[in-house]
């Protein structure tokens, strides 16, 4: 085993990005879900805890109407991502994409159509109303024609300590629930990593202190901070007991060992 210190930030950031993220198909999501709803295509895209602002750089590549904002606390992926992603984009598209080393929570003065909070990352948000005040915050930052789009997770899996292992190619991506609490809903994740060309094993390369939030409760808070609809959405399956990668909008689903999927409020 070896200390997370020893561990490259090039790498590390690959590998968390190699492992949990899809920004083209949450883009398509993003993009198809607006268009659905107000006949146009959205153009201007907040990431909220962006981290190394992958999606965001994506975004403007997409379109020449298209600009974007990253946004997050941490210098350290947004120095991943200025070295990874930034500089994928030509001279043009890099004027449409901004990365702010700010908090979620400050007036960040301007407006956009959509806003994501991906990879469950207001989960940080613990107190009911530290949430309310958040999607009270990004509801006042949308356009009139706006929406906030939310990940989450659920299933009987959440609820108990487990570590799930996926393997990559030249490593090894292990989801680790240390800690649920059923009293307050709070619960502790880690991310490990284990490199098989050097045979290393990482571990606490990341760590989540969070309050696993419902669907229910997090459809009253938004409603509560001026949404006027919130819509919620199910995956559907690909016949031996996983899912397809497909979200369709639904209000009914049958509860299953683990789902992962999207929120979407209205303005
Ligand atoms: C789970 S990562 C998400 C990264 C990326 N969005 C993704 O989908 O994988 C959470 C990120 O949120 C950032 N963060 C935590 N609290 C924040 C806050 N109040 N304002 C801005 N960023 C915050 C952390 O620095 C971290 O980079």
């Amino acid at each position: 085993m070896a200390s997370v210190a020893e561990l490259s930030i090039e790498r590390k950031y690959k590998m968390y990005e190699d492992s949990v993220q899809n920004p083209e198909c949450d883009i398509d999501f993003v993009i198809s879900e607006y268009q659905k709803c107000f006949g146009r295509k959205p153009h201007t895209l907040r990431e909220d805890f962006a981290g190394t602002g992958y999606m965001a750089c994506e975004w403007v590549k997409r379109s020449k109407d298209n600009q974007a904002w990253a946004i997050d606390l941490d210098s350290e992926p947004i120095s991943y991502g200025l070295k990874n992603h930034y500089v994928t984009l030509n001279d043009e598209e890099k004027t449409r994409m901004k990365y702010l080393e700010s908090n979620v929570l400050s007036d960040l003065g301007f407006k956009t159509d959509t806003v994501v909070a991906f990879n469950f990352s207001y989960y940080i948000f613990k107190q009911r109303k530290e949430l309310l005040e958040y999607f009270s915050k990004v509801y006042a930052s949308l356009n009139e024609q706006g929406m906030l789009y939310l990940d989450l997770f659920g299933g009987t899996e959440a609820y108990a300590p487990q570590i799930e292992e996926t393997e990559h190619e030249s490593f090894s991506y292990f989801w680790d629930l240390e800690m649920f609490n059923p009293l307050n809903s709070e619960c502790l994740y880690y991310i490990h990593f284990e490199d098989h060309k050097e045979g290393i094993r990482y571990n606490q390369v990341f760590t989540y202190d969070w309050r696993m939030w419902t669907p229910r409760e997090l459809i009253e808070i938004l409603e509560e901070a001026g949404f006027k609809e919130v819509k919620t959405y199910w995956e559907g399956e690909d016949g031996l007991g996983g899912g397809d990668g497909n979200f369709y909008e639904t209000q009914t689903a049958s509860g299953c060992n683990s789902w992962v999927t999207y929120l979407v409020a209205v303005k």
